[in-house]
């Protein structure tokens, strides 16, 4: 079994939450992040309290099972020694039987964090400064350092070159002395977990392990197929699973995870945002603050346009639905249901950023219901309206809605 958990949104949709139940209620052997890196914040409720995963696969949280750190993905190894120590305070050992890294997988230095901040001042995406976008960009010039680097000699001439093109672009000095010392001293703290995840992953899956492709991000947020430049640098849609692992994907499924309104952080077009007072009251319903940024996230209703888009994108088979529990008190829930430009309606998606600025949206509404639902856990005990209201997105999406996720708790979702 070969399962593919995407964003199909703008990211923050409950993947962490939503792939935590998935592992433990189906039993994967195997949890693989095949792209992003500490952009990412993918919460999870462990022992009654947030547990924020930033490149870790959801996966080291399940006893028994295997997480790979795939070679798509740009890792900083600073920040994987914390998570690994995070994890260790809150007893869980990882030894090399649980965690593999990709050899293949690049590194996040600190250049590339000072890149981050410089290229924000010239024109602001609002990225999470995390070293994302120049960690890929190194990849794509070929003058990136990889995992695999470590145990070789040119190490330090790689570092030395990264470190002369800062200066030389962006006037940036830094001791590559200073750098090296340090990420070599991470590196052999996670040293042990380094392989060739890609034949690993070959090997267990003609042995018939199951295997979970987590994604980081959303489809919205997709380099190639979301709102660029206003986008982050690697491709969370499926696509981005053979390239970002190095396996086949055959007889997959694919799981859309939506949540019920919409949100976005940082800039960028986003037809269905509430301004103003009605976007801040959702905002501090759904608790709507980056994970790992705490930045506040701009909040609108569900576009279901753009997530139908995001279905046909990804070839998606079912949706799981997150946090309805949200929506419950509102009079009226509107939906998104088109796109208008000059008064024409749109057919696809835009590719212009601008172009999507102006898109006017229709919008269907629908009454809201009162009673809380967290406590719910059959679909036909839901109130009349949520029913409707989940209906008629599966209608509008085309695609069977198989769970909707009613609380933050792993336990508190509705199978369909
Ligand atoms: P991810 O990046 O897609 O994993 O999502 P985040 O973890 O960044 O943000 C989702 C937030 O919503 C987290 O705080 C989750 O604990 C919370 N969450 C997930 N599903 C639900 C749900 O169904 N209801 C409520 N109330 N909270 C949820
Ligand atoms: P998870 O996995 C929401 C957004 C940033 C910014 C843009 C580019 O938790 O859903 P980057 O640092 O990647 O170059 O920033 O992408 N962004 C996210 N938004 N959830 C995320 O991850 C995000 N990762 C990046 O806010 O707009
Ligand atoms: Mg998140």
């Amino acid at each position: 079994m070969q399962t593919v958990v995407i964003g199909l949104q703008w990211g923050d949709e409950g993947k962490g939450k939503i792939i935590d139940y998935l592992v433990k209620a189906a039993g994967y052997h195997t949890v693989v992040r095949y792209q992003g890196g500490p952009n990412a914040g993918h919460t999870v409720r462990y022992n009654g309290s947030d547990l924020v995963l930033r490149q870790l696969p959801t996966g080291v949280l399940t006893c028994g099972v295997k997480s790979v750190m795939g070679n798509g993905m740009v890792i900083d190894l600073g920040v994987l020694v914390e998570e690994k120590n995070e994890l260790g305070v809150r007893g869980f050992t990882l030894d090399a039987s649980r965690l593999v890294i990709s050899d293949r997988a690049h590194v996040i230095l600190p250049s590339h964090l000072e890149m981050d901040v410089w290229e924000e001042k010239s024109r602001t995406v609002g990225t999470t400064k995390k070293g994302i976008g120049p960690a890929y960009m190194t990849k794509a010039q070929r003058t990136g350092v990889r995992m695999c680097d470590f145990a070789s000699s040119d190490l330090r001439s790689k570092i030395d070159l990264l470190v002369e093109r800062n200066k030389f672009f962006a006037g940036i000095d830094l001791d590559p002395a200073e750098i090296f010392d340090k990420q070599s001293h991470w590196y052999e703290i996670v040293k042990s977990y380094i392989a060739d995840t890609g034949h690993l992953l070959r090997q267990e899956i003609k042995s018939g392990s199951s295997v979970l492709f987590e994604s980081a991000q959303g489809t919205m947020l997709d380099n190639d197929h979301g709102t660029y430049p206003y986008t982050t640098s690697s491709s969370p849609t499926v696509g981005g699973v053979m390239i970002g692992t190095g396996v086949p994907l055959r007889h997959h499924k694919v799981v859309g995870i939506a949540k019920a309104y919409t949100t976005r952080v940082g800039e960028g077009p986003f037809p269905t945002e509430m301004k103003g007072a009605d976007g801040a009251l959702l905002r501090d319903l759904g608790q709507e603050f980056g994970s790992v940024t705490r930045r506040p996230r701009r909040c609108g209703w569900f576009d279901a346009f753009q997530v139908r888009y995001a279905v046909d994108v990804n070839g998606a088979d079912e949706i799981i639905l997150t946090k309805l529990d949200i929506l419950s008190n509102q009079q009226k829930i509107w939906v998104g249901t088109g796109y208008m430009l000059n008064g024409v309606a749109l057919e696809s998606m835009p590719a212009s950023a601008s172009v999507l600025d102006q898109v006017s949206v229709s919008y269907k509404k629908f009454d809201g219901w009162t009673t809380p639902i967290s406590r719910v856990r059959k679909f036909k005990d839901f109130p009349d309206n949520a029913k409707k209201y989940v209906d008629a997105l599966e209608r509008m999406l085309d695609v069977h809605i198989s769970h909707v996720s009613v609380g933050k708790e792993t336990e508190e979702i509705v199978t369909r």
